[in-house]
């Protein structure tokens, strides 16, 4: 057994970010995380993060209030309201602290930081590092760890929590260059693992993006909040799902339709490509469906051409480079075959502001959480400043916990249990008969997503993917290890993992299906009308074990901006 005061899952910018935190405040922190911290799937970002710094000719009345307001209503008035004004008012500080620590921001000709458009956003207010924001600023935090001395366990795979009375006392990991399990207990664990977007076929995600942290909460009994809502961010490579990045948008990018018609004059005549990603994608989408993608296929074009070589070598370089490469298209020569994809969770583990759940000594923090600031749909550029403002939050609220003796890492007789219990569980992996292969059930659940929880939903074809899932779910119960122990074993990992995936997609799927209204993200078909009377409320899906999940329903937390039809 290993101890530490607080357990971080996760290494990328949430976690780090906590993990700065509880170690200035003088607690004995460790990470632990599937990759080194500094390839977390934070560092794919691109495009910036918001904060009302001021700084651009065209927002010098920005303030916080304001991009409160822009959240919520990007939102679909779904988000906390007191939660959003928390996020945007710490956002000035933690950018500045960023810049502090060596983040190197882009910058305005008078030396301050560069912002630029973004969708949604009534003021140019997204702060950038090029189109490499998410990497610069995993890498300043990555410094930042190492020169705390923070302990990381790289290349360990969290698989369980350690759950005692009803208190977490830890986790049990799998250690992938080793092998074997070990516990790690402490006073605290925060779970910072991001998204789930590998729960779907076509996504802008990294491997490890499988919802694995807010699996073990749910497993644990922790309630997953607003799960229904998933981001397809309307700009992602044809035939890979690679991102390019809404920076494009920002700098002046048009979206082309097959008649060369700047098609988003009909879906937002103000904002145009800057409407925010719901409506973006579904207009993208309603495009391709009704026969006006490029030549009849199911793309259209992002088109740069007119912001030339120079803007984009020096805003874009990224998007260029992963546009030649992965799509063998040059922007500076030619436009980009884009179509919408997933890209983020909006739900997740049901914490307050400042990462607590409803089980002592767990929080979580980032994409796994859901606090809720996004509700139905997040704003571009709000993921970023979520990871560093409640990773901020979640660390000082676990040093808090720890340091004011709140905690305790439980009786020492029951050390070595939780390990043991996963490794017989292992054991049964191995020792079923096994006629089913994990893999195809892997690839067939995201292809489920993807078709039945898509861009346009409607209850036929939901419940016909809800149906999927469950059946899914009793052939992966079927499906035995092909290996057994030792080091690397991709096999158990990826198999335990998709358990943890399948339950996160039914609750996706639980939630969907239930919400008869369309909000945000949420679009249905057959009922395509917000309904704040009967909706206007948060969904907390709770694990019942093989069955699908138990639904619950609490209040949006309102009093700052009243409910109003979003017209962009
Ligand atoms: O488009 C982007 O650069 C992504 C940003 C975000 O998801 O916030």
């Amino acid at each position: 057994m290993i101890h530490h005061q607080l357990i971080v899952v996760g290494g990328g910018l949430a976690g780090l970010r906590a993990a700065i935190e509880a170690k200035d405040a003088g607690v004995d922190v460790a990470i632990l995380s599937q990759v080194h911290p500094g390839r977390s799937h934070s560092g794919a970002a691109q495009g910036g993060v918001n904060a009302a710094l001021a700084n651009h000719p065209e927002g010098h009345d920005d303030n916080p209030e304001k991009h409160a307001f822009d959240t919520v209503k990007g939102s679909d008035y779904l988000a906390d309201q007191h939660a959003a004004l928390q996020m945007t008012t710490d956002a000035v500080p933690a950018i500045y602290e960023l810049e502090h620590m060596g983040c190197p921001f882009s910058r305005f000709d008078d030396g301050r930081i560069a912002q630029r458009p973004f969708g949604g956003a009534g003021y140019p207010r997204t702060c950038y590092g090029a189109d490499k924001t998410g990497q610069y600023m995993l890498h300043t935090l990555v410094e930042q760890a190492y020169k705390r001395h923070i302990t990381m366990y790289i290349e360990w795979f969290v698989c369980r929590l350690i759950v005692e009375d009803g208190v977490c006392r830890g986790v049990v990991a799998y250690s992938m260059t080793k092998g074997g399990f070990e516990e790690f207990r402490g006073e605290a664990v925060i779970i910072a693992t991001g998204g789930a977007g590998r729960t779907y076929s076509t996504t802008t995600n990294a491997i490890i993006s499988t919802g694995g942290g807010a699996a073990m909460a749910y497993h644990a009994g922790v309630p997953l909040k607003d799960m229904e809502f998933v981001q397809f961010h309307p700009t992602t490579l044809y035939t890979t799902h690679i991102l390019m990045t809404e920076g494009c948008r920002g700098e002046g990018g048009y979206l082309l339709n097959r008649d060369g018609e700047r098609f988003m004059a009909k879906y937002a005549p103000k904002a145009m490509e800057l409407a925010p990603r719901d409506i973006t994608a579904r207009a993208i989408q309603t495009e391709i469906d009704e026969g006006r993608g490029i030549d009849g296929k199911a793309y259209v074009y992002l088109d740069l051409r007119h912001l030339g070589a120079e803007k984009l070598a020096e805003r874009l370089p990224g998007t260029r480079d992963l546009a030649i490469h992965f799509e063998g298209v040059d922007p500076v020569y030619e436009p980009i075959p884009i179509v919408p994809g997933q890209h983020y969770t909006m739900g997740g583990i049901d914490t307050d502001v400042d990462g607590r759940t409803s089980m002592p000594g767990l929080l979580a923090a980032g994409e796994c959480a859901c606090v809720s600031v996004h509700g139905a749909n997040r704003l571009g550029g709000n993921s970023l400043l979520e990871t560093i403002v409640f990773g901020r939050r979640a660390g000082t609220a676990a040093a808090r916990d720890i340091l004011g003796h709140e905690r305790s890492s439980g009786p020492d007789g029951n050390v070595g249990a939780a390990a043991a219990a996963v490794e017989a569980y292992v054991d049964d992996l191995a020792s079923r008969e096994g006629t089913e292969d994990a893999y195809a059930v892997r690839e067939e659940m995201t292809e489920v997503m993807r078709a039945h929880f898509g861009i346009f939903r409607d209850e036929a074809t939901m419940k016909a993917g809800l149906d999927k899932l469950v059946a899914l779910k009793a052939r992966l119960k079927k499906a035995k290890l092909r290996h057994t122990g030792g080091v690397w074993n991709l096999d158990m990992i990826r198999t335990m993992e998709l358990e943890g995936m399948l339950d996160v997609a039914l609750a996706i799927a639980s939630g969907a299906l239930v919400r008869t209204e369309s909000r945000g993200s949420h679009a249905r078909t057959d009922w395509d009308k917000r309904d704040d009377e009967r909706w206007l409320r948060h969904t907390l899906a709770c694990y019942e074990g093989d069955d699908p999940p138990k639904l619950d329903y609490t209040p949006v937390d309102m009093g700052l901006f009243e409910p109003q039809e979003r017209k962009y």
